[in-house]
């Protein structure tokens, strides 16, 4: 008799990995072996993908390297810049538009051979929802430079400037903090696809198809909502207490796995500090650290013992807020970060050569007999 596993899978451990360690009970982040408050802040971004898909730091000249081929490999091909402005002209959502992008981003190079493929989403993610952004804003989009790093090329392409060193920095720290994070729905996703023996191209579609969902990566949007609709401080107890009395959720606290504060959040929350010369952030940041205190309180006193705590996406909404990202790249850049994440679970997973195929329980009808369409009433 195969055991029944709990629904949503919860609790139980479906893949061995060597990527990241998500330790709910002590609130600690592991990837590769170092802590997130150890590694985000301080490495590049390409430096994190480099260890996360070779088990090892990068020295100076594969780090060179590594830059300059996934600098080369921005420029988009003629069939996605179409997809792109067919879907500006139809005013889709970033992430919609992301999700289509993907799938054709290899058209000028299918079948490839799977660290080309992989370099290839890498490079072209960011440019895609930068592209799409400036489309939508009815302006040309600039070409993406070679001579900058994904988060400054990134930031450069969205905002027609060369991004200041403190902004990159930022980026680089948010997509670092939120690289890997074990198990989550869209790597298992794109775990699945890729346990065919399908390509890449169609594991990291598929895997910003689960993302996109508001229960996984659709959270940070609401959080910013809440504290620009609390407006002052005065407002933030009352509003509060009455959604939860209304039982709904406060958006940026509490999470599945972390029972204690999640790293990430004082990660992401060291990383928005370095952005308070971006104009109204300081504002905006004293408020949401005041929305915070007093949402942990009132949590505390109606969910008295079920250790809601401030997770990830609350810094994450005002981290990307401090950037001047609008609400709705908010989870396309989420993607932009996850995406290295998802191509080193594939990688693994192709180690393993064993498709991922579990078991279903029927609970259906039997013993039905065939009616023939002129005898049905
Ligand atoms: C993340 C989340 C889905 C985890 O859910 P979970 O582990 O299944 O937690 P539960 O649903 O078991 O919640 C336990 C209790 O706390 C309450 N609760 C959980 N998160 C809450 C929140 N953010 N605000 C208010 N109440 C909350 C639940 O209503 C439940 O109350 P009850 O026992 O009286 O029914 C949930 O905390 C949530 O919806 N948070 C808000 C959305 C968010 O920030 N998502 C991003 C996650 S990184």
């Amino acid at each position: 008799m195969i055991a029944m596993a709990k629904a949503g899978l919860e609790g139980f451990i479906a893949a061995e990995t060597t990527l990241s360690h998500v330790d709910g009970a002590h609130g600690r982040l592991i990837i590769r072996g170092f802590p997130v408050e150890e590694l985000a802040p301080q490495a590049s971004f390409e430096e994190v993908v480099y260890l996360l898909w070779n088990d090892a730091l990068p020295n100076a000249a594969q780090l060179d390297s590594f830059k300059e081929r996934l600098a080369s490999q921005r420029a988009l091909p003629r069939a996605v810049m179409r997809l792109l402005r067919d879907a500006a002209a139809r005013r889709l959502p970033p992430i919609i538009a992301l999700r289509m992008a993907s799938a054709v981003l290899d058209v000028d190079q299918p079948d490839g051979e799977v660290r080309e493929d992989a370099e290839r989403v890498l490079a072209r993610f960011p440019v895609i929802v930068a592209t799409y952004e400036r489309l939508l804003a009815g302006q040309a989009a600039p070409e993406p430079r070679s001579d900058l790093g994904a988060a400054a090329n990134y930031l450069y392409m969205l905002f027609d400037a060369e991004p200041p060193r403190d902004r990159v920095r930022a980026l680089d720290t948010y997509w670092n903090t939120v690289v890997d994070h074990g198990l989550n729905a869209s790597t298992f996703a794109a775990r699945v696809i890729i346990s065919t023996w399908s390509d890449l191209t169609s594991a990291v579609t598929g895997a910003v198809g689960a993302l996109k969902g508001p229960l996984h990566g659709g959270a940070p949007g609401p959080a910013l909502d809440t504290v620009l609709e609390i407006g002052t401080p005065e407002h933030a107890e009352p509003y509060l207490r009455q959604r939860i009395e209304r039982g709904e959720r406060l958006m940026g606290f509490g999470h599945r796995v972390y029972k204690v504060r999640d790293p990430r959040a004082d990660v992401l929350n060291e990383a928005a500090i370095l952005l308070e010369k971006t104009e109204g952030f300081k504002e905006t940041y004293a408020l949401a650290r005041y929305v915070e205190k007093v949402a942990l309180r009132l949590l505390e006193e109606y969910k008295p013992g079920r250790a809601l705590q401030t997770n990830v996406e609350f810094y994450t909404a005002l981290l990307l807020h401090g950037l001047a990202l609008k609400p709705e790249l908010f989870t396309p850049t989420f993607a932009l970060g996850r995406v290295a994440g998802w191509v080193a679970h594939c990688f693994e997973q192709l180690k393993t050569g064993r498709i991922v195929r579990p078991e279903s329980s029927y609970v259906g009808i039997l013993g039905r007999s065939w009616v023939p369409l002129s005898e049905r009433t």
